[in-house]
């Protein structure tokens, strides 16, 4: 049954759809006496509404058809690509202008990169290696434990007394077809500071065992 809302109001006319804005229509169908308006929305609506509906498949063509677009995934991976290409360029760079005579004659005489050296030592070798470098820790009764790493102060230098290979085992970890110091590795410091730290850290070592480190004309005398 349709009643208007009261006396003054003008029956709304019937029809299917309302074609302007402000037009009040009901539509024709009628259930149980209920009844449907239809009112135009406002064109700043319709066009959001459109533009929503326009925007998906334009989204689904670009990101999964035509590969426009980047998944997270493959932006991560590029931004990797990127640091790690920084990484062995700063490396590279630091390489070309190292060698035993520049770590012994200017890096390991050089107050400042050994005062640094000292300090990436303490905060991250002395766990293992000591912070006397004697790879052991001495208890409160006097007793000492030996660590996991090998002596830096012994005159002992199992991959040889050479300066740029010292660089080389803390870079890149010591080499992984020797079975380690009972059966324990030393990881690549290199995945986790840059060049600059590691030879900083190289002109510690050698200022401390300045007897060890010579420059030599041909191979580095190697320890038995
Ligand atoms: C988790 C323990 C651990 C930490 C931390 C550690 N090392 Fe080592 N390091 C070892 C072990 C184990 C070896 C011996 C590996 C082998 O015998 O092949 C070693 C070997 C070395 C050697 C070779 C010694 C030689 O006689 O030839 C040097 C140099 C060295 N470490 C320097 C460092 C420096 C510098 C750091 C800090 C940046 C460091 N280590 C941190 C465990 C460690």
């Amino acid at each position: 049954m349709s009643t208007p809302l009261n006396n003054t109001t003008p029956e709304p006319r019937r029809a299917e759809y309302a074609s302007r804005e402000g037009e009040i229509v009901i539509r024709p169908h009628e259930y149980d006496g209920i009844q449907e308006y239809d009112q135009m929305l406002p064109n700043w609506w319709l066009a959001i509404f459109f533009a929503t509906l326009l925007f998906f498949p334009l989204l689904w063509i670009g990101y999964y058809q035509l590969g426009f677009m980047k998944s997270d995934e493959e932006k991560i991976n590029s931004q990797m690509a990127l640091i790690e290409k920084a990484k062995s360029k700063a490396l590279d760079e630091m390489l070309a202008k190292l060698d035993d005579d520049a770590l012994i004659n200017q890096w390991a005489k050089d107050p400042a990169a050994v005062a640094n050296g000292k300090e990436t030592y303490l905060a991250n070798c002395s766990a293992c290696h000591a912070q006397d470098r004697s790879a052991k820790m001495v208890l409160a009764g006097g007793q000492s434990i030996p660590l996991p790493g090998l002596p830096l102060n012994d005159g002992q230098w199992k991959y040889g007394a050479s300066a740029l290979r010292q660089f080389q085992l803390i870079n890149d970890g010591t080499p992984a077809d020797n079975p380690g110091h009972n059966g324990a590795r030393m990881e690549a410091w290199g995945q986790k500071m840059p060049p600059l730290k590691i030879v900083e850290v190289v002109a510690y070592l050698i200022s401390e065992n300045t007897k060890d480190f010579v420059v030599s004309t041909g191979d580095a005398p190697a320890n038995p």
